[in-house]
């Protein structure tokens, strides 16, 4: 019996020297990271687990939560084309406020794939609580769709959203059922634009009435990155991911910084970018085609633990500790 501890103790010392020196857990805190997946996605998918085990695998210690508008993944794919935004992005706040590890941490980190990331930023500017540190968007539409993308043969779903956001667009039916008419956006046609979309046009503050909640929210950030596929020909513009606005006809691009909602800084995004905060990148391929070195480098720059002298330095951002 007295050989255990004097084994275990040499055991230890063997250990402790052969290990580099540890950062303590006081000194660094690795916040749990929540991913809001894209249209005709589920949270059962394949690709999603491998995303949230290379998270797990290049920050350890990362809690992951995978957003998820129904139980299974089949009413989880079918949410991400039909049903009301602002009644998701309300319900998503209540998922992740109900989460016993994400309502306690001092902060979470974001990721947005496609029509998820203009979703979070919706979760950020209307709730924001877990507050979020780092957003990630790969992908984004910001700016809107001016098409809605073309679906694959047999997908029902993808094809009866499309039919019905041809058949009409800014009808009540439409901006309170089909998902992509909710970010549906036309610089011809602007007037309708703003009397009846649903989501974008408000979580833009685009109307006359801007929401100081929203641009103080989103200037909580301490980064806020988005990612445009150079390829991409799913998202109509691509440019939409950059919040860019294109002319239809000529192809002109507005970047976002000549743009009313920068100039007169409608969501804060001024602020951000002044602060070195904004982040515009790009990466190659096809809308959504993502490979896990870019994914985990994205995961090493933004998602990483945050040291001490990090959290002192985020005003967005209150790490707890004890006295
Ligand atoms: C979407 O849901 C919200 C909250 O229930 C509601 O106020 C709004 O009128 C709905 N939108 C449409 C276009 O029906
Ligand atoms: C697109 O560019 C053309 C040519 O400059 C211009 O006449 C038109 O008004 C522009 N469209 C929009 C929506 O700004």
């Amino acid at each position: 019996m007295r050989s255990i501890p004097i084994l275990a103790s040499l055991a230890a010392s063997a250990l402790a020297s052969a290990l580099p020196p540890k950062v303590t857990d006081t000194d660094s805190t690795q916040l749990p990271l929540v991913i809001w997946h894209g249209l005709g996605d589920d949270f059962e998918r394949e690709g999603l687990k491998e995303v949230v085990e290379l998270a797990e695998s290049t920050n350890p210690g990362t809690y992951v939560h995978l957003i998820r508008l129904a139980e299974d993944g089949n009413g989880d794919r079918q949410a991400t084309f039909l049903g009301n935004v602002t009644e998701q992005i309300a319900y998503v706040c209540d998922q992740l406020a109900a989460d016993p590890i994400l309502r306690t941490a001092p902060a979470i980190n974001a990721l947005g794939f496609s029509q998820g990331g203009q979703f979070l930023r919706g979760y950020i500017e209307r709730c924001n609580a877990p507050p979020v540190h780092n957003l990630v968007t790969f992908g984004s539409q910001h700016n809107g769709i001016s098409e809605f993308q073309s679906c694959s043969l047999g997908d029902w779903l993808c094809s009866g959203a499309e039919a019905l956001l041809r058949s009409g667009r800014w009808t009540n039916f439409a901006q309170s059922r089909v998902v992509p008419a909710q970010y549906f956006r036309d610089p011809t046609d602007m007037e309708q634009y703003l009397e009846y979309s649903n989501f974008l046009a408000d979580i833009n503050n685009e109307r006359e009435f801007k929401n100081e909640d929203y641009r103080k929210n989103l200037m909580s950030l301490n980064r806020f990155a988005m990612f445009m596929f150079e390829e991409d020909t799913t998202v109509v513009p691509k440019e939409s991911s950059f919040f860019a606005e294109v002319n239809g006809t000529t192809g002109e691009v507005t970047p976002l910084h000549e743009r009313p909602i920068y100039k007169e800084d409608w969501l804060g995004l001024r602020v951000l970018d002044e602060e070195g905060k904004l982040d515009f990148r790009t990466t190659p391929g096809q809308h959504m085609r993502l490979t896990e070195k870019v994914l985990k480098k994205t995961f090493e720059e933004y998602f990483a633990p945050l040291k001490g002298e990090q959290s002192t330095s985020s005003p967005g951002l209150v790490v707890q500790r004890a006295h």
